[in-house]
């Protein structure tokens, strides 16, 4: 029988491929270039599957150009790069990769915000820079961490991970916002109070956000947010670029309306908004909150395995759809 044909649409690790060649025909990035728009439909209309990472936008036309495609499976838990409404409609399975990144990414939230509240990086340039010629009393100090109050929009498996972070191993008093409540027993174990997103941002010392980017959430937080919290206060960013106004977080942090932030993720990423790279108060990281080699390759590995179940015909592993036609 004839393989299916799927497209691999960046560099995976070589043993993933090694993999899917087992099952399909695979057409993959080697020179690991960002196919898009056209290029992208280009590859994909003669596939019945593709891997994904959450930089391909799967929308109605792309899906109108590959009437051959049957599943996307993203290598991200985050699929906002998917226009699921036209996927569902058009018959097209989509899959994610939940839970494998689970701890991990919640160990970069975590990271982050300590590096932020502690001021690392821009401590670190400065020593780097050969400033360093005495000790100060008031160097680089920054926010209390352990003890402190964190607030987490979001309380998702990731949101979840940082509570329980931040009130068995640090000892802070944990208050989250989310669309709906964790069961009581999920509250006890992250030891989290629901509060309102307003009593949220005027109260906490940290606020880290882990939420989806939907069109609901976009600009969760922009300036009247920001006029909101602490002037003391952190902000992280783990979630999504767009989930902030970045415009309105240069202009915050310029103007010392809050401290500092740390931000994983951009509204128009890979670019970086140039009011934030100016400031000191502020921790970036180019997306790598789920980026360990382990984790990776779990992420790899089920996507993978989420498109030889499909094909298998025994149901996709980790659906984020029910297509119209499945
Ligand atoms: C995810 O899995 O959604 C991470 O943000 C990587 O894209």
């Amino acid at each position: 029988m004839q393989k299916p044909s799927i497209l691999v649409a960046r560099a995976v690790f070589p043993e993933v491929l090694d993999k899917l060649a087992q099952h399909f025909t695979v057409e993959s990035n080697t020179e690991d270039r960002d196919w898009a728009g056209d290029e992208l439909v280009q590859r994909l209309k003669d596939k019945a599957g593709a891997l994904t990472t959450g930089g391909q936008r799967i929308d109605a036309p792309l899906l109108a150009a590959c009437p051959q495609l049957r599943i996307v499976a993203n290598m991200a838990v985050g699929y906002n790069n998917f226009d699921l409404d036209a996927m569902t409609a058009a018959g097209v399975q989509g899959t994610n990769t939940p839970d494998v990144l689970t701890e991990t990414t919640a160990d970069f939230g975590f990271a982050l915000l300590m590096a932020t509240a502690r001021r690392i990086t821009e401590s670190e340039h400065f020593l780097r820079a050969g400033l360093w010629t005495q000790w100060r009393y008031d160097m680089f100090a920054g926010a209390e961490v352990h003890g402190s109050r964190l607030g987490i929009i979001g309380m998702g498996r990731i949101g979840q991970g940082i509570a329980r972070r931040g009130a068995h191993g640090f000892g802070m008093e944990v208050v989250y916002h989310n669309r709906s409540r964790l069961a009581p027993q999920l509250e006890v174990e992250c030891k989290a109070r629901y509060v309102t997103k307003e009593e949220l941002l005027r109260t906490a010392d940290h606020v880290v956000l882990v939420l989806p980017y939907t069109a609901e959430s976009h600009h969760t937080i922009g300036a009247p947010e920001l006029a909101l919290m602490k002037p003391t206060a952190t902000l992280i960013n783990i979630a999504r670029g767009g989930i902030v106004d970045d415009t309105a977080l240069a202009l915050a942090l310029r103007e010392r309306r809050i401290a500092a932030a740390g931000l994983d993720v951009f509204e128009g990423e890979p670019q970086v908004h140039p009011g934030l790279l100016e400031l000191p108060n502020v921790v970036l990281t180019p997306h790598i909150a789920s980026a360990t080699v382990g984790t990776r390759l779990a992420m790899a590995h089920l996507a993978a395995d989420n498109l030889i179940a499909f094909f298998d015909g025994c149901g996709p592993l980790t659906p984020v759809n029910r297509p119209r036609s499945e």
